[in-house]
């Protein structure tokens, strides 16, 4: 089974951006990591990123589309973005799972990023164990868990 791993705007940036936040490791390292895992649990991951909000709401077609369950690290888009939100709704109201994921835990950080607009959607959410959150989601699609 395929498993697409979404990452949003700025994540491209990993290793270079605040890793006091978010770690000294690449999106290239996330990619293998993510890719070992995948092989571990038998699923085939994809790892994406892009900054651009169309980009990302049109991989959440295209998992509507191909039935494919969905890591989403949506970034800054998780505080606001109403057009992802509903994208991410197409995606489990088709009965795919969505985990939502965040490298940090940014209910402990400034106030703007208390809110998610995703989080209310999501299967379910895994914020603040760094790269490891997105095994932990891989562990969950693979393990078939429903939303509780
Ligand atoms: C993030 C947290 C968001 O608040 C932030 O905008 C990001 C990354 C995380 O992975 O911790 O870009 O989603």
């Amino acid at each position: 089974p395929r498993v697409v791993v979404v990452n949003g705007p700025n994540l491209g940036r990993l290793g270079v951006r605040e890793p006091e936040v978010y770690g000294h490791q690449d999106l290239e390292h996330l990619r293998e990591l993510c890719s070992d895992w995948g092989k571990e649990l038998g699923l085939q991951v994809e790892v994406r990123q892009s900054d651009d909000e169309a980009e990302v709401i049109h991989w959440m077609h295209q998992a509507v589309d191909e039935s494919t369950p969905v890591v989403l690290n949506p970034a800054a888009f998780t505080h606001y973005s109403y057009g992802l939100a509903d994208a991410a709704a197409q995606v489990t109201d088709a009965g795919l799972t969505l985990v939502e994921v965040h490298i940090s835990n940014p209910a402990s950080r400034e106030a703007f990023r208390r809110r998610s607009v995703i989080s209310p959607i999501a299967t379910g959410t895994i914020t603040g164990f760094g790269f490891e959150g997105y095994h932990l989601a891989l562990r969950a699609i693979a393990g078939g868990l429903r939303k509780a």
